[in-house]
């Protein structure tokens, strides 16, 4: 029988790969790996207490806010700010960046980026949710606070990025750069197990993801796509979490989409949250993103925290298709 590998034994032994690691990392990752455990034992429980349903504000990109979307930043931020591993958090619902004074008077040198709960839509309704996380080294000098600029850098920049999965089972995908891997939630020992070494996306899929209910909302070369997936007798698949739609297309192929419409001209993903992160890790994992004017997620430089854009991503051949598809059809439209 194969020995379980818990995700701390593997980040630990991952550390050893780098000579001059100082630990911090590997600390990041744990303590991030302790809040997942946490936001899942209450999204579990989330049908029995009294923690279902909208709480009473807006979040800063206005979206109406779960509770439990408030709970989830709640523990985040506890888990990160206790051990001092990092020296500035930004969430998806906080308007502004916190910086972290250092714990025992030594100062960190990473920065850290969330959205605490993705698809919070579907809490309500015990669907799956996640959470979506980015770490950055930061810019500033290490004597000060952290500053705007260690949280506006490029995804090409990110040390490391993952989210958690809270499905069917509890899954923790991350990469540092070198491979992606997931790991399991063993609920009878409380440890993420290693399950998927070393994720490879596959080159093409059978689904696309797309909210069609906005076909009519999208630009024309937009639609002429979608329509184009379905004469090619893709499956779509739709859940309104990108944390559980790129999970899926990660593990079985597939595009997603979120082009821009008139509500969101600029797409409505957040850049720093979510586009990001998750183009770190399907391209870690052989894949592609990219944005509505063509161009690589991971190149593009977000001039604010809350920052939005459109965004296809997935199987490399299908984001190359898709890029190709829509060069043509703009060319031959123009001409
Ligand atoms: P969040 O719950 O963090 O606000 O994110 C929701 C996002 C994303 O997860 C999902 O793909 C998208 O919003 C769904 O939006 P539509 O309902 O407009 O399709
Ligand atoms: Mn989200
Ligand atoms: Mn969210």
């Amino acid at each position: 029988m194969n020995r379980i590998v818990t995700l701390d034994e593997f980040i630990i032994r991952r550390q050893k790969d780098f000579p001059y690691a100082s630990g911090e990392l590997t600390g990041l990752l744990r303590d991030i790996g302790v809040a997942a455990k946490i936001v899942n034992r209450e999204v579990n429980k989330a049908g029995l207490v009294n923690v279902l349903g909208m709480a009473d504000r807006q979040n800063e990109s206005g979206d109406l806010v779960q509770k439990l979307d408030l709970y989830a930043n709640e523990k985040l931020i506890e888990c990160l700010q206790n051990s001092g591993e990092c020296c500035g958090i930004a969430s998806e619902e906080n308007e502004d960046f916190m910086p972290i004074p250092p714990v025992t008077g030594k100062s960190s040198k990473y920065v850290v980026v969330f959205d605490p709960l993705d698809g919070s839509s579907n809490i309500d309704v015990n669907v799956s949710v996640g959470t979506i996380f980015g770490i950055y080294r930061r810019k500033s000098s290490e004597d000060g606070p952290c500053m705007m600029e260690d949280f506006l850098q490029k995804g090409t920049d990110l040390v490391a990025a993952g989210y958690v999965l809270y499905g069917t089972s509890t899954l923790l995908v991350y990469t540092a750069g070198n491979g992606v891997n997931a790991f399991t939630l063993d609920p009878s020992i409380g440890e993420f197990c290693l399950s998927h070494r070393d994720i490879q996306i596959p080159a093409r899929g059978a689904y696309y993801a797309v909210n069609q209910g906005y076909y009519l909302k999208f630009d024309v070369e937009m639609r002429r796509y979608i329509d184009h997936c379905s004469e090619m007798n893709l499956s779509l698949r739709y859940i309104g979490s990108m944390v559980s739609d790129i999970h899926r297309i990660l593990f079985q192929g597939g595009i997603f989409l979120y082009p821009q419409t008139r509500k969101y001209p600029q797409g409505k993903l957040r850049v720093v949250y979510e586009c990001n992160p998750l183009s770190f890790v399907v391209e870690q994992a052989g894949g592609k993103a990219i944005d509505g004017n063509l161009q690589r997620i991971l190149d593009m430089k977000p001039q604010k925290l809350h920052q939005r854009s459109t965004i296809t991503i997935g199987s490399p051949d299908m984001v190359d298709e898709m890029k190709e598809f829509v060069q043509r059809y703009t060319s031959v439209s123009t001409d």
